[in-house]
């Protein structure tokens, strides 16, 4: 478990496609975990804005592995996700802190094609 695992992607950096699962395996509004190699992925099924968003899982507060388990939302049309333990915000989109000083977290493109969801990585 370590922050140096995590670096943002930025989609058009991607190179590697990793299949996650269908569309429709995933809760409405809620985010799920996933394991990629070394790494734990937090993607979210943001059905609200009707977008898909992928962060690491870690929170860099007390390096938990929680993210996926936090509440999305919106502030300031900014998408964000709040960490279940000590409620941290984190921007889905830029990963930055939104409510303190953290370092900001890494922050992965998502794609959906035919149903099937994609979180990508640069290799
Ligand atoms: S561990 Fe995430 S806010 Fe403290």
């Amino acid at each position: 478990m370590n922050l140096s695992t995590y670096e943002t992607v930025k989609n058009t950096d991607a190179n590697v496609w990793f299949e996650i699962a269908k569309e429709s395996d995933f809760p409405k509004n809620g985010g799920v975990c996933i394991k990629y190699k070394d790494k734990q992925i937090a993607v979210y099924n943001f059905t609200r804005k009707g977008t898909w968003y992928a962060c690491q899982n870690l929170c860099p507060h007390k390096l938990e592995m929680v993210l996926s388990r936090g509440m999305i939302g919106d502030e300031g049309g900014i998408p964000k996700v709040a960490c279940p333990m000590h409620k941290k915000t984190f921007s889905l989109e830029s990963g930055e802190n939104l409510n303190g000083d953290l370092e900001a977290i890494a922050v992965y493109p998502v794609k959906i094609e035919k149903g099937i969801v994609y979180v990508g990585f640069s290799e």
